[in-house]
């Protein structure tokens, strides 16, 4: 089971076990994890799963859809070089450790 690391905007840090196969929106939303809306149920069509992968991650993702890029230019805080939709990347062995950051907000 992966093990994922939430950060918060205010700093605060929650530790989740994943499935393989769950999305990280997934995992914050089921577990009450605040910061993370996926408001479109991980459909890519509502960006409210915005989120940025800590920079040592970044490259072990797979690569992003042209989908994705769209709806990442239309986020309610700033794009960053290491933004992702959170609905889009699901928890593999080879994610263990990852740590996602929220942005401020996301609508
Ligand atoms: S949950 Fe809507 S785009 Fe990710």
């Amino acid at each position: 089971m992966p093990t994922v690391t939430y950060v918060d905007f205010q700093g605060q840090s929650t530790e989740l076990d994943l499935a393989e196969g769950m999305t990280i929106m997934q995992g914050a939303v089921m577990n009450g994890v605040e910061g993370i809306e996926g408001e479109c149920s991980g459909s890519c069509a509502c960006a409210t799963c915005h989120c940025y992968v800590d920079d040592a991650w970044l490259a072990k993702l797979p690569e992003m859809s042209e989908n994705e890029e769209e709806m990442l230019e239309d986020t309610a805080s700033e794009r960053k070089t290491n933004s992702r939709l959170s609905c889009q990347i699901k928890a593999t062995a080879t994610m263990n450790g990852i740590v996602i950051h929220m942005p401020e907000e996301q609508e």
